[in-house]
């Protein structure tokens, strides 16, 4: 008896462990336990019959036996932990773990561009100013002739503008001051806007773009001075830059505007040194300005005797890239992956 029941255990122990070793679920490996170890298992059948045994060979054949269970107890363990980190001898029979995390979509969010003009918007609607839109496929008059931009002047010259083709007197605006022109034919005067927008200029290098924002703002009223001009726009740069923001007013000249200034930020790269962005200079252009010319607002109808104003653009891209530490404005366009997520 005690050789066939030692024989029996034996090959049921390997075949057990062989059971074991192939099994590829959890669900599996503890129903395999149950068959195995459980209450009414082939080990507890086997341990049953230790009682048929004569007395003398009890003592053997109980030892064989609690080896065999401590052994497949060892192994059923092995193997559960191995199943629960999915670190699975055969890769082919990873474990699917349905509770665990998935990978979070990617959120998408206002590209920096759009953040910074909102921002500068926000601004100006703090100060009382409301937004005006205009079109981006302009015409000669509002782009040019109402703004007191001559028909030889260089600005209109191919180097510098889009023109449609087969569409004469029709272009891509150079800048969002036709909607100043929009604005009073549409609105009249008092008037005190903000208008954000594309603009098209045939120029490309790492701080131009041949497509670029500009933030235009126009005020008319009785009373407006130079002085008020100069007070909104260092308000405006305290506000987007903060109380140390070193602006400088430059004399300048625009056709629409008189006097005309220039407004530089210093160039936050080398805090004023002279670098590749700033061109040297220290400094970096990022807006002009001027009081509204005579003959901008005569050519809206509105009579320069009794009203004045001034108005400014602002680029966009030059804003943000100072804001932001870009120093490369197609930086903006590119729009990789690795670059959006920054702001
Ligand atoms: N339109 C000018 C430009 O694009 C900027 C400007 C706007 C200057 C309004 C004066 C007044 O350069």
């Amino acid at each position: 008896m005690q050789p066939e029941a030692s024989e029996r255990l034996e090959e049921l122990v390997s075949r057990a462990l062989e059971e074991l070793e192939n099994v590829k679920t959890i669900e599996a490996l503890d129903s395999l336990k149950t068959r195995l170890l459980g209450r009414k298992g082939l080990l507890a059948e086997a341990f049953a019959c230790l009682r048929t045994l004569p007395e003398d060979r009890r003592g053997r054949f109980g030892k064989q036996l609690n080896e065999a269970k401590a052994c497949m107890l060892e192994r059923y363990e092995a193997k559960k932990r191995q199943l629960e980190t999915g670190q699975n001898a055969n890769p082919s029979s990873s474990v699917l773990d349905v509770s665990l995390p998935g990978p979070l979509p990617q959120a998408g969010k206002a590209h920096p561009i759009s953040q910074v003009q909102d921002e500068i918007l926000a601004i100006f609607l703090q100060m009382g100013y409301s937004v005006a839109k205009g079109p981006e496929l302009e015409d000669d008059y509002h782009n040019f002739e109402a703004l007191n931009i001559p028909k030889h002047h260089p600005a209109r010259d191919m180097q510098d503008t889009f023109f449609v083709q087969n569409a004469e007197g029709f272009l891509l605006r150079t800048h969002t001051s036709p909607v100043q022109i929009r604005v009073m034919e549409r609105l009249g005067v008092p008037v005190q806007v903000v208008a954000p927008g594309r603009v098209y200029r045939r120029d490309f290098d790492p701080t131009h773009s041949p497509m670029f924002h500009q933030v235009e703002g126009l005020m008319i009223d009785k009373d407006v001075s130079f002085a008020g001009l100069i007070g909104t726009l260092d308000f405006f740069s305290k506000r987007f830059f903060g109380p140390d923001a070193a602006v400088r007013f430059r004399p300048s000249y625009f056709p629409f505007t008189e006097p005309s200034a220039e407004v530089d930020v210093r160039c936050i790269f080398c805090k004023g040194e002279g670098c590749r962005v700033c061109k040297n200079s220290g400094y970096l252009e990022v807006l002009g300005c001027g009081m509204v010319h005579p003959a901008v607002l005569e050519a809206c109808r509105v009579d320069p005797d009794e009203w004045q104003g001034f108005a400014f653009g602002l680029g966009v891209e030059r804003l943000a890239m100072l804001k932001l530490g870009i120093d490369d404005i197609r930086l903006f366009y590119e729009n990789h992956p690795s670059f959006l997520p920054q702001f």
